[in-house]
């Protein structure tokens, strides 16, 4: 497959992080897939050990294609090609042991989250939706931040559901 001088140059340099700024339909893909191929082929590294993020899981399959089609189905085996939330997740099943967590651990989205809020606090939220989404983004934000209830809330080693009724009771006083 024949590249142009600059995707050229993209795809065999390998010793530092390398930004590919071009338009769409020009050929930065194509880099990818090649780039693939060349750390595989020609620079030792094991397919396992290569990840490629995409934007979207469309793009992740149509990446996923390309590259077997390139590289051939075989050597393509074992590369991380998905979206930065699948790679994450992909992390955090195979290290759950080490982040304390259970093999089956479930994952939920914005609609689990709301759902399992308003089971909880039936009684004194009484299913106000404006309620419920505060709710869900402060215990986001305290997962995610280094807020003071954050930080207090680790250091009390807190479990998931005292955690949850503490901050009901934080709620319902404010
Ligand atoms: N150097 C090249 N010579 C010929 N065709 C190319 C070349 N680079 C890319 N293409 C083709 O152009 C199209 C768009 O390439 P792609 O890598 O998907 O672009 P981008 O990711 O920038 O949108 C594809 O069909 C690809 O095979
Ligand atoms: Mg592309």
């Amino acid at each position: 497959m024949k590249l142009n001088p600059a995707q050229n140059d993209a795809v065999h340099y390998v010793s530092g992080p390398c930004l590919v700024l071009a338009g769409a339909g020009s050929g930065k893909t194509r880099v990818i897939i090649n780039k693939i191929g060349y750390l595989v082929d020609k620079c030792g590294y094991k397919a396992r050990n290569i990840a490629a993020v995409t934007f979207t899981n469309k793009a992740a399959r149509e990446m996923k294609e390309r590259v077997a089609q390139s590289m051939g189905r075989k050597e393509a085996r074992g590369l991380w090609i998905s979206t930065f939330h699948t790679l994450g997740l992909e992390i955090i099943k195979r290290e759950h042991k080490v982040l304390g967590l259970k093999p089956g651990f479930s994952l939920f989205d914005d609609q689990d989250t709301l759902a399992l809020l308003k089971e909880l606090t039936q009684d004194e939220l009484d299913e106000d939706k404006d309620l419920l989404k505060s709710l869900a983004s402060t215990i986001s934000n305290w997962k995610g931040g280094s807020s003071f209830q954050s930080r207090r809330a680790k250091s009390l080693k807190m479990n998931s559901s005292n955690y949850l009724l503490c901050y009901i009771s934080v709620m319902l006083s404010t």
